[in-house]
């Protein structure tokens, strides 16, 4: 292990785990899916699936990762070797792809700021969503953007672990969370917000369908930041002395509490301003400059949120990219400079398409999806589900002793629920995953 970076803090690393699965997938994504699939219901179930399965997997990872102390794809080779480094290599491209899209919405959310800054974001309600669709449908500015995310992914996975990652993280979360909660305050105190928090608390059963569960574990994979390998890679840098399921409560239980968050942000804004709730991508980026246009110091606040936002972004950037690269270091023997910026040129242009899906190639469709949806789907919906069915599996039949011990160290404690988690990662969670994800297709 000497050589690679190490969290100089325990607190260190949850943090940054958290910075992980804190990001665009909690509030960009989160309210617009559950808007799509009908509030309440989707909720539900969506909780279920985290503290069961979500839970369970993500301290899978965390084990392999410690115990390995490498890549995911170095580590399902060391730990057994067959053919389990292949789940390690889906993840890899799995995060290839992610990281593609999920840069040029943070392209977006620094466009925002930007305009924020300018005074430029619309405050009346007919050009909100004109506004949005002109920013992501031009074929320039929306492109050059996503440059600018990945170049600063770029700089500060460049500095390596400890030095950029977690000290960034350690000051910033914190901040969103406050600022999400003043900002959960106006929201829920609009005029007909009421029937937006009932939208979302109110469960409707018969919106449940096999999609609608689908889109529910994948967004569950997607904001927990799971069945690719990032948290057996950041688990890789924490050292012995951390209790891992303390660590995944936490992170998992932070990352739950943002979702809730930015649903009860968005939602009700949603309602108390007649937009609609299944507006898509667009919702997240619609609804909040009108809630900052009902409060007093609006333009501070829109400033600082987008900013906030970006930098959740860019710290689950990090990791994305982060997973690539350490595959290359490891694994190919590259310096970790120029892994970094060959994956990121890579990485940016294969996100180019993407961008232009939202406006002159929007009519270019696969299988009736844009190829920004498409490579949404392909990921979270597939290629996650099927990492989480195989790092499941991998711990509670492969390496089911050492995995025990893994977690058992830097405990005081024996962990009670080790054989509720040995039973989920055998049986529960392969079965259920496998379900979902073949009925969801
Ligand atoms: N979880 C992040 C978000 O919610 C996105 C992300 C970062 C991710 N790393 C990941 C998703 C690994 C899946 C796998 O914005």
């Amino acid at each position: 292990m000497q050589g690679r970076g190490v969290f100089s803090s325990r607190l260190g690393f949850v943090l940054t785990a958290a910075g992980s699965a804190v990001g665009l997938g909690n509030i960009w994504k989160f309210p617009y899916v559950a808007g799509n699939e009908g509030g309440g219901a989707f909720l539900i179930i969506y909780l279920g699936l985290v503290f069961s399965l979500g839970l369970s997997v993500m301290l899978a990872e965390f084990a392999v990762g410690r115990a390995a102390g490498r890549n995911p794809v170095g580590a399902y080779k060391h730990l057994k070797g067959g053919l389990w480094p292949l789940v390690g290599f889906m993840g890899i491209a799995a995060g290839f792809i992610i990281l593609s899209f999920y840069s040029v919405v943070g392209g977006w959310t620094l466009t925002y700021v930007m305009e924020a800054i300018a005074g430029g974001l619309p405050s009346d309600r007919e050009s909100l969503g004109a506004t949005f669709g002109a920013t992501i449908s031009d074929p320039v500015r929306p492109v050059l953007m996503h440059g600018l995310f990945m170049g600063i992914t770029v700089f500060i996975v460049y500095s390596g672990v400890e030095g950029g990652i977690e000290k960034a993280n350690k000051v910033l979360m914190p901040m969103l969370f406050v600022l999400l909660i003043v900002l959960v305050g106006r929201s829920v105190t609009l005029d007909g917000a009421a029937d937006g928090i009932r939208f979302f608390l109110q469960p409707d059963f018969s919106k449940v369908t096999p999609s609608m569960i689908s889109a529910a574990l994948g967004q569950a994979f997607f904001s927990l930041s799971l069945g690719l390998g990032a948290m057996i890679t950041y688990g890789s840098y924490l050292d012995k002395k951390a209790d891992l399921p303390k660590a995944a409560i936490m992170v998992t239980g932070l990352d739950t509490m943002v979702a809730l968050l930015a649903g009860f942000l968005i939602l009700p804004a949603v309602f108390a301003f007649g937009l609609d709730p299944s507006a898509g991508p667009g919702l997240t980026f619609i609804t909040l400059p009108a809630i900052f246009s009902s409060m007093p110091w609006g333009g501070l606040f829109a400033v600082l949120f987008f900013l906030l936002l970006t930098i959740a972004a860019l710290t689950s950037s990090v990791s994305l990219l982060e997973v690539v690269v350490s595959y290359m270091i490891d694994e190919r023997g590259h310096g970790r400079r120029k892994a970094t910026v060959k994956a990121a040129i890579a990485i940016f242009l294969l996100g180019i398409p993407s961008s232009l899906s939202f406006g002159v190639w929007s009519d270019v469709t696969i299988a009736g999806k844009t190829i920004f949806d498409l490579f949404d789907y392909m990921t979270s919906n597939i290629m996650l589900p099927l990492g989480g069915i195989a790092v499941s599996l991998f711990v509670g039949w492969s390496i089911k002793p050492a995995a025990i011990d893994e977690i058992h160290h830097g405990r005081d404690k024996k962990f009670r629920l080790t054989p509720v988690w040995i039973m989920i990662l055998r049986f529960v969670a392969p079965v259920t995953i496998a379900w979902i994800l073949v009925s969801g297709l």
